[in-house]
């Protein structure tokens, strides 16, 4: 199951670029990626405060929002990312054009956070420690990538 996600995460990204977009579908596919980022933050949010102690730790809720997280890794992504939707190109976005620069080492960053959410998946389930243990590798894996391809605010 885990190795089949890292390949789908993968795999997300094997036509991106392709294809010439209309303004319109530029801001749909914006909207949509920044949904996609939204549901991220939705799901990640009550694993950091159980880690942090701030909630109590919960099984069940621990073990859904990390399904969630790990399943919205593992969306198909090209159409997402159409060529013209960078900060240089379009107002409302924060996608920086040095992802179009090095879309491997992007498509790579987002493939290490479907691991990263797999792994997590795996344990969220299992207990405070388990989560604790897990956790950090997937916010690792978020700045990483928004390190070197999001506008900061
Ligand atoms: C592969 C790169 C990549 C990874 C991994 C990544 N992000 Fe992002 N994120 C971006 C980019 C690029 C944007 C800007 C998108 C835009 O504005 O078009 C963004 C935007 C966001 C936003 C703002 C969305 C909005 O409403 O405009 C949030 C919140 C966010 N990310 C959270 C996360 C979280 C939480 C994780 C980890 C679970 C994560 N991201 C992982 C690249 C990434």
């Amino acid at each position: 199951m885990k190795f089949a996600r890292i390949a789908a995460a993968t795999l997300a990204f094997a036509a991106l670029g392709a294809g010439a977009a209309t303004a319109d579908d530029i801001e749909t596919a914006v909207e949509a990626r920044q949904g996609q980022f939204k549901l991220f933050s939705f799901n990640i949010g009550p694993l950091v405060e159980m880690a942090q102690g701030d909630i109590e730790y919960d099984a069940d809720t621990a073990t859904t929002a990390a399904e969630n997280l790990a399943k919205v890794t593992t969306l198909q992504q090209d159409r997402l990312w159409p060529e013209g939707s960078d900060t240089e190109s379009i107002d409302d976005t924060r996608a920086l054009p040095a992802i179009w620069e090095d879309l491997d080492d992007f498509a790579d960053k987002h493939a290490a956070l479907g691991e990263a959410t797999a792994e997590l998946e795996m344990v969220a389930g299992d207990g405070l420690d388990e989560l604790r243990g897990a956790i950090g590798a997937v916010g690792n894996a978020c700045s990483a990538c928004h390190d070197d391809y999001r506008e900061e605010q």
